[in-house]
């Protein structure tokens, strides 16, 4: 899964997309006393992310507001350059921004995002915006039956059917969740490997979220997608993925399997994140807002806090803490399972 962390003894799925130190950080105009500085400040949005998303696999990101989370699916998707640390897609790296090479990428790689109803254009048709799709990743085939045939592949594949039920209906004749399924199916349209997809039910009724959960879980088992998950709601995590790596304030603090990090979390972040989850069964509720974990404010990310930035509200904060980063550390209960935190560092003393 992800640095630091060894893999189970049964051979783990292939790795199709890799990120390894994803760094990002946004400038922003200097006030007070750092307009005397030379250095210009920026914001850490991302600092030194590590992970892997395996073919056939669903990897959740969770985390609170503003820890990064969008930033990463972006740079994965290359909508952003990052400012250190490098991108694979089965081991090559990946350098995309711009013209042909972006093409190819995207074709390889779609971003799902959390408002289908901003994302499809409303003046057009279902038929317009699958049909663009099949077109632009070359997939329309060569006649009106191939494209006929594939615009009703792609509509059954994310259950709305019978197709020529939905193909000439505008998005505000659908549901939330139709909606969401059109999203779905436009990036289907490009065939690709990894689908990213950022709060994907978050804007829809409570009622009709865990269909489209259902719907991409069983995407990621016909088609060996590997999906990464973002979410603020570390319950439907532990429902929905394989694995779960958890983010604050821009780094990663825990990853693993999702059945260990919700049921065994170790960073005190993450238990303050399950302790704030109303329900751990709720799934219905997924993504239902943005709670926030425990007490205290989540950091400035232009002057992080030295040391771990966790430390100004974790109870078990230590000297050291406050200055010392801790490196991602095995827990040691399950393979895999690691946190970047001090309380962790006895277990690697001989
Ligand atoms: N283009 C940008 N320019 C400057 N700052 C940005 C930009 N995009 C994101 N940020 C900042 O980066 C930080 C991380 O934002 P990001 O959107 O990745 O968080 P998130 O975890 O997705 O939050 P949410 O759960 O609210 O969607 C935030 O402080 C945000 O304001
Ligand atoms: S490193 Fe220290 S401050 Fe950070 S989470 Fe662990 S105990 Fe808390
Ligand atoms: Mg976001």
């Amino acid at each position: 899964m992800s640095a630091g962390s060894a893999r189970p003894a049964a051979p783990a799925p292939e790795v199709v997309l890799a990120a390894d130190g994803l760094t990002k950080h946004f400038p922003v105009r200097a006030r007070g006393r750092a307009l005397l500085s030379r250095t210009r400040p920026s914001l850490r949005a991302v600092d030194d992310v590590s992970l892997t998303l395996r073919r056939g696999q669903v990897t959740a990101l969770v985390g609170e507001s503003g820890s990064g989370k969008s930033t990463v699916a972006r740079l994965l998707a290359q909508l952003h350059q990052q400012t250190a640390g490098s991108i694979r897609l089965h081991g090559e790296p990946v350098s995309a921004r711009g013209g042909r090479r972006f093409r190819a990428y995207s074709r390889r790689v779609q971003l799902i995002f959390q408002d289908p109803f901003a994302s499809l254009n409303p003046v057009h048709t279902v038929r317009y915006h699958l049909t663009r799709a099949l077109k632009i990743h070359g997939r329309a085939g060569e006649s009106r039956k191939d494209l006929e045939d594939a615009l009703a592949d792609l509509l059954t594949r994310v259950r709305l059917t019978p197709p020529e039920r939905y193909l000439d209906k505008f998005p505000h004749e659908l549901s939330g969740g139709q909606r969401q399924r059109v999203a779905i199916a436009r990036a289907l349209g490009a065939d690709p490997e990894v689908l990213l997809a950022d709060e994907p039910v978050s804007m829809l009724d409570v009622s009709i979220r865990l269909g489209v959960l259902n719907l991409l879980r069983d995407l990621k088992e016909r088609l060996h997608l590997a999906i990464l998950y973002i979410t603020h709601d570390i319950a439907s995590a532990r429902y929905f993925a394989d694995d779960t790596v958890v983010m604050y304030a821009g780094q990663v603090v825990e990853g693993g399997d999702s059945e260990t990090v919700t049921q065994r979390p170790a960073h005190p972040y993450t238990q303050l994140l399950i302790d704030s989850a109303p329900d751990p069964d709720r799934l219905a509720g997924a993504d239902s807002g943005t709670r926030e974990a425990g007490t205290g404010e989540p950091p400035s990310l232009i002057t992080p806090p030295p040391g771990c930035r966790f430390h100004p509200r974790c109870p078990h904060a230590m000297a050291r803490c406050r200055t010392e980063a801790p490196p991602p550390l095995a827990i040691g209960d399950s393979p895999g399972h690691f946190a970047a935190c001090w309380l962790y560092d006895e277990a690697r003393q001989p």
